[in-house]
Formats: structure tokens, sequence, C-alpha cells
């Protein structure tokens, strides 16, 4: 392990007010986001349709790092170049999601467990000679009534976040360590303030035992945000406040930035919040604060697409837009009034 390379890739994710493009969908998820919009689930589509991504004209100018998924980070531009080549080719930092999903947990119903651990060292090495520079691994917590989260889930899953995030560091790969807790569900900001704070509490407490070195990562935690189907909904500035105040406790200042999910906020919401926290709240900050989206970056370009070759322009511009929104959010300069340009 190279310590300063890894301080050096985990900063420059974070410069220039660029964040993370997540475009690392499983190809189940990936299907089940094209079979939404009418597109045929198959290799070439998604092929494709990670070309129109990678292909986007201007697309490094917010964005510093993309993660691909396994079969992604295999796959060629039409023309035969690789995804790999053509991305590192716009200064964009290559990234690779290593987890192998999640599973039910045993005498844990309702809750996740994330698996891969077996063999990751050896696939991180591969992924580091294709020119993988940083990696994804992606853990959920369920709320529901206040019976779960369970300490074991928590805990079974921070430590696989942690034993993730070592193996990354020795085979000189950035780890972007990612809990989300789901926003599925009716429980209040307040619920999911409490749960994340414990959950970034423990995950930080492995990191520790599992000896991760902090400036050598990245977190890409959740926002603290009331469930989908609770009826108070707070404002934006009541959420950047309450996100600010949980990651502020919990999460150590070496950390060189946290680089949320969108998890099913919607576009404009989590670009406005995202401003919000570096508006106002900026100088409170220890940490960049920036973005790791996919859904929130994504898909009005892929409504747009529709897998039709004649909507890869304009696909393409609704893609380039969302990112440089949320660039703009990272410098607290975003507005609504950029939707409409
Ligand atoms: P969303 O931004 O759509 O939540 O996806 C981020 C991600 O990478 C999930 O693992």
């Amino acid at each position: 392990m190279n310590a300063q390379e890894l301080i050096d890739t985990a900063k420059k994710l974070v410069t220039g007010d660029k964040g993370l493009l997540a475009m690392d969908e499983s190809n189940p998820t990936c299907n089940k986001r094209f079979a939404k919009v009418g597109i045929p689930q198959t290799e070439e589509m998604r092929r494709a349709y990670r070309e129109l991504i990678i292909t986007t004209p201007g697309l490094n100018e917010s964005i510093s790092g993309a993660i691909l998924s396994d079969e992604t980070i295999r796959q060629h531009k039409k023309g035969g170049t690789p995804f790999v080549k053509a991305i590192t080719d716009t200064g964009i930092i290559p990234g690779i999601k290593v987890d192998a999903g999640t599973k039910d947990m045993a005498g844990h119903p309702g809750e996740k467990i994330t698996e891969g651990l077996d063999g990751l060292g050896e696939r991180l090495t591969e992924y580091g000679q294709m020119g993988a520079r940083f990696a994804k691994w992606r853990a959920v917590i369920v709320i529901d009534d206040g019976l779960v989260p369970s300490r074991g889930c928590i805990e079974a899953n921070a430590q696989a976040l942690a034993r993730y995030a070592a193996l990354c560091q020795e085979a000189g790969i950035v780890p972007v360590v990612e809990p989300e807790i789901l926003m599925d569900g009716d429980h209040t900001l307040e619920r999911c303030f409490q749960v994340t704070e414990e959950v970034l509490h423990t995950v930080f407490d492995q990191l520790y035992r599992q000896r991760v070195m902090l400036e050598g990562m990245l977190l890409k935690p959740n926002m603290v945000l009331p469930g989908l189907a609770c009826l108070k909904q707070e404002t934006v500035n009541e959420v950047a406040d309450a996100t600010v105040i949980c990651l502020l406790r919990a999460v150590p200042a070496a950390v060189p930035g946290i680089t949320f999910l969108s998890g099913g906020q919607s576009a404009e919401l989590a670009s406005a919040r995202l401003n919000a926290m570096n508006g106002g709240l900026k100088s409170r900050l220890p940490w960049a604060l920036s973005f790791s989206f996919a859904r929130a970056i994504q898909q009005p370009a892929l409504e747009i697409w529709q897998g039709e070759e004649s909507h890869v322009l304009a696909a393409q511009q609704a893609l380039y837009h969302r990112a440089k929104c949320n660039r703009a959010a990272r410098r607290g300069e975003y507005s609504a009034a950029m939707e409409k340009t």
C-alpha cells in the first residue's frame, strides 16, 4: 500500500467542486430501470447506455470519478476503445463496485447483509490492473417501526464495510464506504437521524479496528431524511441542518470527503439539499461535502434516451445539466432558476 497515493486519489475525487457519478447498477437493477421506460434489457443496450454516459461532452467539468460495474469495466466503445481508457482520457478517475449485492440476513427478518468478501483481495488486484483507482461497497439498513435495524445487522454490515476498506487500501485502491439507510417507510427525520448516527459510529469504530487509514477513504452516506411515506416532510434547510449535525457528530475530520448517495430523492431535491449544506453551513464542515449520485444524475437522461440513437444528444445534454447542477450545489451556487436554463 502506498499511503500517499491513496491520500492523493481520495483528495482528487473531491477537489474542484466535482463529484462522483455512480453508473454501477448491477445488471438486474439496470434492467429494471430500462424496463420502466421500455428499453430492451440486453447486454448491448446496457453497453450503449454506458457509452452514452461516458462520452457526454464536458462531463469532466463536474465529474471527478465514475463508478463502474464488473460488466461495464470490461466493455468497449463501439469503435473498440475500452471504457476505462475512454474515461481516463477525459481525466475522470475510474472506480469499481465490488460488493456482490445484498441478501436476506439469517436470523434477522426484514434485514439485509452485503456479500462479496470472499476472494475480494484477488478481485481488487485485477481491477487495479484494469485501471480502477477507487471502489465502492454498499451496505443497506432498513428502518421499520422502531424494531429494526437490529444491532446484529448494523454490526455485521459495519464489519464487512471495514474489512472491504482494509482490503482496498492494501491493493492501493481508495475505498468508498457506503452505509445506506433506506428512505422506504414512514419513519420520521428524527428516527433517520438516530439510526444514521448509530450506524456511522459503528462503521467508524470498525474502520478503526480494521486499521483503515481515514485520510485515504471516502464516506458515501444517505442524507438525514424522513421516510418517503412520512406525513411530515421537512424543508430543504431542515434536512441540510439535520444531516450536517449528524455527520459532525459521527464522521472524523480526517476523512477528506463525504459523497452522498441520492437514494430515491428527486434530482432537484438532491441538488437543493446538497446546496443548502454547502451554502450556509460550509464554514462548519471539516470535510468536502460532495455527491456520488446515480439516479439523481442519470434518471432524466435515461428517460429521454429510451434506447433511441436519435435521442443520444438530448440525453447527454440532460446528464451534463444534472452534473453541472450538482457541481453548483457543491459551491452553494445552485438555484431553482438553473433548472429553467
Ligand atoms: P443513488 O444515487 O441512485 O442512490 O445510487 C447511488 C449508489 O451508488 C447506490 O449504491
